[in-house]
């Protein structure tokens, strides 16, 4: 099992915590190695996007992982699992994961898990978690309503927290994490959209049906076709009620 959080570089400012640990990962910082920060100014997320969070307001976590192994095939859905226990375990909350790694309360983004892996040798686990960010405080145009933990959670319990649930996580058997998911899915049963796949149907619509166990979301058509989609290509969006 690997133990997340020592040695731990934190930066009160740096363009993005996750360039920090691919840094340190390439210079051949260990396992469990984390990077952190109060602020970024180029915080990446997902599909090329951005990812702002005011000073101090959010959890900003990059963890090492190495090596990877078949074992970590199904750690894009591990990493929110773990991201669920550790809000739970800071505050009476419920936690949902939005395939393939959003977490949501609610229906609305509380954490944001970005990959970056360089196979077969490490991967960098980024985590953005909003911890005391205002809704006003959001920046506009995001793609999903976000939310904060709340209740005056400090970042290092966020980040004991979240290193503690990394741990019992990353290296889970893949049977574990099929289930503890299907537990927690959001879009299980939801009318979606879905555009970018790389696939035969690049875009449509149909009732997401849960996740195989390679991790991609399988979808109902209307037309009754049973599709599977990979959590890298496709861009999804809740169908409005009616
Ligand atoms: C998403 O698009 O939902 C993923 C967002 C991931 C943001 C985190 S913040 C810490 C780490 N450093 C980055 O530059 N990105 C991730």
């Amino acid at each position: 099992m690997t133990s997340f959080g020592r040695p731990r570089h934190h930066f009160r400012v740096t363009d993005s915590t996750n360039e920090r640990a691919r840094e340190l990962a390439l210079a051949g910082a260990p396992g469990g190695t984390v990077a952190t920060a109060d602020k970024q100014t180029s915080g990446r997320g997902r599909r090329g996007r951005g990812w702002a969070a005011p000073s101090g307001k959010a959890l900003l976590y990059s963890a090492i992982v190495r090596p990877l192994g078949r074992e970590h095939g199904l750690l894009p859905l591990a990493v929110p699992l773990a991201v669920c226990e550790a809000v739970e375990s800071l505050a009476p909350l419920e936690c949902q994961v939005k395939w393939p790694n959003d977490v949501w309360i609610s229906e609305h983004k509380v954490a944001g898990v970005l990959l970056e892996a360089h196979p077969p040798d490490w991967a960098v686990i980024g985590i953005g978690l909003n911890l005391a960010i205002e809704a006003d405080e959001f920046p506009l145009d995001l793609r999903w309503p976000a939310t904060s933990v709340g209740g005056a959670v400090s970042a290092a319990a966020a980040l004991a927290a979240v290193n503690q649930r990394l741990g019992s996580w990353v290296d889970a058997a893949p049977r574990r994490v099929l289930e503890e998911f299907a537990e927690r899915d959001a879009l299980r049963g939801r009318e979606i959209r879905w555009e970018g796949a790389g696939s035969a149907v690049p875009s449509g619509a149909g009732r997401a049906e849960g996740i195989d166990d390679k991790g991609n979301l399988l979808v109902a058509t209307e037309d009754g076709q049973y599709l599977s989609l990979g959590g890298g290509e496709v861009q999804l969006a809740l169908r409005a009620a009616g």
